[in-house]
C-alpha cells in the first residue's frame, strides 16, 4: 500500500466534536508545538481487517470464505456522524474524539479492527445502512485535548446487525463492492459527458466569476456575501487537500471546479482497493478509472454538504453504471442553475446553449 502522509502543519481548523449523536462542528486551533508528533498508520488497514477473523455472536463456520452471497461478513466501530458528513471514497475527514466513549471506540479500531471505523450516518429515520469505510490515516494524542484523528473513506459496507450499543455502536457488516456491467461501453460513454459537463460548469462559473467582478455587487447583496464566507471556508479545505501533495506552493490558488473533479478523481483512484476482474478490451477507460469518475463527480462541490442527498444515493448505489448515470443528472441540474444565474447577470451563452437541441446523453440511455 502506497504511504499516504498528511501533514498536521496544514490541517484544517475546523474539527469534528463528536458529542452525544450529532452536533455541529465547531471551530478548534491547534496548538504549534504539539502537531510535529502524528503518528501515521500507512501499514495497516483495509487490507488487513479484510483478512481478519472475527469472533462475534451468532457467526456461522462460513466467517472466512465469501459466500456466493458475498463476501464473509466482519465487525466494525461506529462513529455517528449527521448524513450531510458523509464521506465518497478517498475523502478525509479531521475529528477531536475527546469523549470517554470515543477513545474507547478509538483503542478498540486500532487494537482489534486494523485501524478501521465506519461512518454511523443519521438521518431522522435512523442510522443509514450503507456505510463509509474509513482508516484512520493519522492520529496524534494530546494530553488534555483527547486524540486528533485523520479518517479517509477506503470502501463501503452494508451493516447487517449492531452487536453493540454501549458505550458505543459495534457492528457486523459485509462489505459493498460495485456490480460491473459486461459491457463498458455506455459507462465510458456517460464518464465523457461527466468530464465535459465538468468542463462546462467551471466555463459558467469562471465567466460569473468575471462579471462579478466587474460590476461589483449589484442585487443579490446579502446572498453573495454569504457564498463568499461560505466559499472562504471553504477554501480552508482546499488548501488542507493540497496540502496532500505539496506543502508551499500554490497555496493561495482557488481550484476551479474542474480541478476539483481532476484531484478527486486521482485520489479515489489511488486508494481503491477493490478488484476489478471484467476487462473489456473495446473501452477506452479501465473499470477502476471509470469508478473513480463515478465518485469524483460527486466531490466538487465547494461545500459538499450542498450535494449531501447524490452523495448518499451515490453512496448507496451498488451499480457502477448507475452511479454514473446519477452523476451525470446531479450535473445538468447545476448547469441549469448556473445558466439562471448568468441570465440574472445579463451574461449571454457563447456555445453553452448548443447542445440544448441535440439528443442528450442521458435521453439515450
Ligand atoms: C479487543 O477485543 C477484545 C476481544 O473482543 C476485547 O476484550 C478488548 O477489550 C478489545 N480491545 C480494546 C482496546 O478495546
Amino acid at each position: 500500500m502506497s504511504k499516504r502522509r498528511v501533514s498536521l502543519q496544514t490541517m484544517k481548523t475546523s474539527l469534528i466534536f463528536l458529542l452525544a449523536f450529532c452536533r455541529p462542528s465547531y471551530s478548534f486551533v491547534l496548538p504549534t508545538n504539539a502537531q510535529r508528533s502524528s503518528k501515521s498508520t500507512a501499514c495497516f488497514g483495509i487490507g488487513e481487517w479484510r483478512d481478519t477473523f472475527f469472533n462475534f455472536p451468532g457467526a456461522g463456520d462460513d466467517r472466512r470464505i465469501g459466500t456466493e452471497s458475498g463476501p464473509p461478513p466482519k465487525e466494525v466501530c461506529i462513529l455517528p456522524f449527521p448524513f450531510v458528513e458523509v464521506l465518497l471514497q478517498g475523502e478525509t475527514k479531521q475529528l477531536r474524539l475527546y469523549e470517554e466513549r470515543f477513545i474507547k471506540l478509538f483503542d478498540d479500531a486500532m487494537k482489534n479492527h486494523s485501524g478501521v471505523v465506519a461512518m454511523g450516518l443519521l438521518a431522522d429515520s435512523g442510522i443509514i445502512q450503507t456505510v463509509p469505510l474509513c482508516e484512520i490515516e493519522a492520529y496524534n494524542r494530546l494530553e488534555g485535548f483527547g486524540i486528533f484523528v485523520t479518517i479517509r473513506a477506503v470502501g463501503r459496507a452494508q451493516l447487517v446487525e449492531i452487536v453493540q450499543q454501549e458505550p458505543y455502536l459495534k457492528a457486523v457488516c459485509t462489505e459493498l463492492a460495485d456490480k460491473l456491467p459486461p459491457n463498458l461501453e455506455l459507462p465510458n460513454l456517460v464518464a465523457s459527458n461527466i468530464e465535459n459537463f465538468m468542463l462546462l460548469l467551471s466555463s459558467m462559473e469562471h465567466r460569473l466569476q468575471q462579471a462579478k467582478a466587474k460590476n461589483g455587487n449589484t442585487e443579490q447583496e446579502e446572498e453573495d456575501a454569504e457564498m463568499e464566507r461560505r466559499i472562504n471556508i471553504a477554501k480552508l479545505d482546499d488548501r488542507f487537500y493540497q496540502a496532500d501533495d505539496d506543502e508551499d506552493s500554490e497555496e493561495d490558488i482557488e481550484l476551479d471546479r474542474r480541478a476539483r473533479f481532476r484531484q478527486a478523481y486521482e485520489v479515489a483512484c489511488s486508494t481503491d482497493t477493490q478488484g476489478y476482474c471484467v476487462v473489456d478490451k473495446t473501452s477506452d477507460r479501465t473499470p477502476q478509472e471509470l469508478t473513480a469518475i463515478s465518485w469524483a463527480a460527486f466531490c466538487t462541490e465547494l461545500l459538499l454538504e450542498d450535494d449531501a442527498t447524490f452523495r448518499i444515493q451515490a453512496l448507496d448505489s451498488d451499480s457502477l453504471f448507475d452511479r454514473l448515470k446519477l452523476a451525470s443528472h446531479m450535473l445538468r441540474d447545476k448547469k441549469a442553475q448556473l445558466r439562471v444565474k448568468m441570465q440574472k447577470a445579463g451574461l449571454k451563452f457563447r456555445g453553452e446553449d448548443l447542445d440544448e437541441d441535440e439528443p442528450s446523453i442521458d435521453e439515450m440511455i
